[in-house]
């Protein structure tokens, strides 16, 4: 009886204790399985994917940025803002001396011009691409590296002239950044003939090689790659003496100088290298000083990235899936000497996507891919230390 009684408890017992073992081997293995779908989930999207980035050539990334002993950490402290609201991402400036204005090229093409005794805004023609580079020519005409035109000629009179949009069977993808030396030469970049704007962020990710540095001559209406193989080719300056012109190369934060006269007609050279950002436009301010914008700074996760190739298919895959990676903070502007030589950075934490900077008599002007506005800087003024360190040097 008490066999019998206890028999069908000893039976659920038994089934129960058959069953636990089996549980408790299905429970790691349950666990495991998904703690580890994700990462099978992720090798595998890893592997599918086909966006395949490259190694840049690190050692000439450098180890720490360049040191600049003059520094001001707070640039938006006391600045204007130019154009709010009537201005959309104004990305470079151009200055005509003799009318007192800048130009300005916005996202929905508007080259813009900004009378700077009033700060009055005005519309001055519509590329329908994507104004960025800007230079004055000896004509007052606007010569415009539109991202998706090419280089453009926009007479005083507004008319537009497409120059160039291929060079060696390469379209332009991304023209960029223009200066016109005094004889008229035309120098410029075109970022990548592989990503158009929209996806420069791809090409900054996959660290190939697609930018060039050219040259547009506007009397035989030639073009001429003179420098190919560019990682992200930018801005461009050429120098008060004629003789080189100087580019910025984003994604190696350096600017390189090419010698477009004389002996040394052809080379190549370094400029500025280890840049505590990553340059975009160049501007000289006839007083023996560039001023090279960096809309981001570096910092330890971007120096990652771009040293390992696998970081930044990751990087990519997560931009394809969840969004656009907040990677830009702490813009700026910094300046040069004309060896190159860091003088002074001007910066702010607050800050992003500072795209060009131009000093006009003591006010430095910048422009910004991103925000609705102009920001003036008033040297001069006590916080700002610059103007009489710069002179006085
Ligand atoms: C600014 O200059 C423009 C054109 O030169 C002129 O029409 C305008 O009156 C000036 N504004 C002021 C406030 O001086
Ligand atoms: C731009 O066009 C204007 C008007 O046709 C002309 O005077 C000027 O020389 C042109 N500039 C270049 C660089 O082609």
């Amino acid at each position: 009886m008490a066999d019998s009684r206890s028999q069908p408890v000893s039976q659920s017992q038994a089934s129960s204790a058959g069953d636990q073992p089996r549980k408790r081997l299905w429970r790691p293995f349950i666990t495991v399985l998904f703690t580890m779908f994700p990462v099978v989930a992720a090798m595998l999207v890893y592997q599918l994917d086909s966006f395949d980035p490259a190694s840049l050539p690190i050692h000439e990334l450098g180890q720490a940025p360049v040191v600049v002993s003059l520094r001001n950490e707070r640039m938006l402290q006391g600045a204007e803002l130019l154009g709010a609201g009537e201005l959309q991402g104004p990305e470079d400036i151009a200055y005509d001396s003799t009318a007192n204005v800048v130009f300005t090229g916005c996202h929905d093409g508007w080259i813009k011009r900004v009378r700077l005794n009033d700060s009055v805004v005005e519309n001055f023609v519509n590329t329908h691409g994507r104004p960025l580079g800007l230079a004055l020519g000896h004509n007052k005409e606007i010569i415009v590296a539109d991202a998706y035109k090419g280089l453009l000629n926009i007479s005083k009179d507004g008319e537009v002239e497409l120059l160039t949009d291929e060079a060696d069977g390469h379209k332009f993808k991304l023209t960029d950044g223009v200066d016109i030396a005094d004889n008229g030469m035309i120098y410029f970049t075109d970022a990548s003939y592989k990503y158009n704007l929209n996806e420069d962020i791809w090409d900054i990710l996959e660290g190939k090689p697609h930018g060039r540095f050219m040259s547009f001559d506007p009397v035989t209406r030639k073009t001429d790659v003179l420098v190919s193989h560019l990682y992200f080719a930018n801005g461009v300056a050429v120098s008060p003496n004629q003789d080189h012109a100087i580019f910025c190369e984003t994604v190696m934060r350096r600017c390189r100088k090419y010698y477009t006269k004389g002996s040394k007609q052809g080379d190549l050279e370094k400029f500025i290298d280890y840049l505590p950002g990553f340059p975009d436009n160049i501007k000289y301010d006839g007083d023996g000083h560039y001023w090279i914008a960096l809309p981001s700074a570096n910092s330890v996760p971007l120096d990652i990235a771009f040293r390992y190739p696998f970081i930044r298919k990751v990087m990519a895959i997560v931009m394809k899936y969840i969004g656009r990676l907040p990677t830009e903070k702490d813009a700026g502007v910094l300046v040069v000497d004309l060896e190159g030589k860091p003088v002074a950075h001007y910066h702010d934490h607050r800050l992003s996507m500072i795209t060009s900077g131009m000093k006009i008599g003591n006010r430095l002007y910048c422009g910004s891919v991103r925000h609705p506005h102009i920001l003036k800087l008033d040297l001069a003024k006590e916080n700002l230390w610059l103007s009489s360190t710069i002179t006085t040097q």
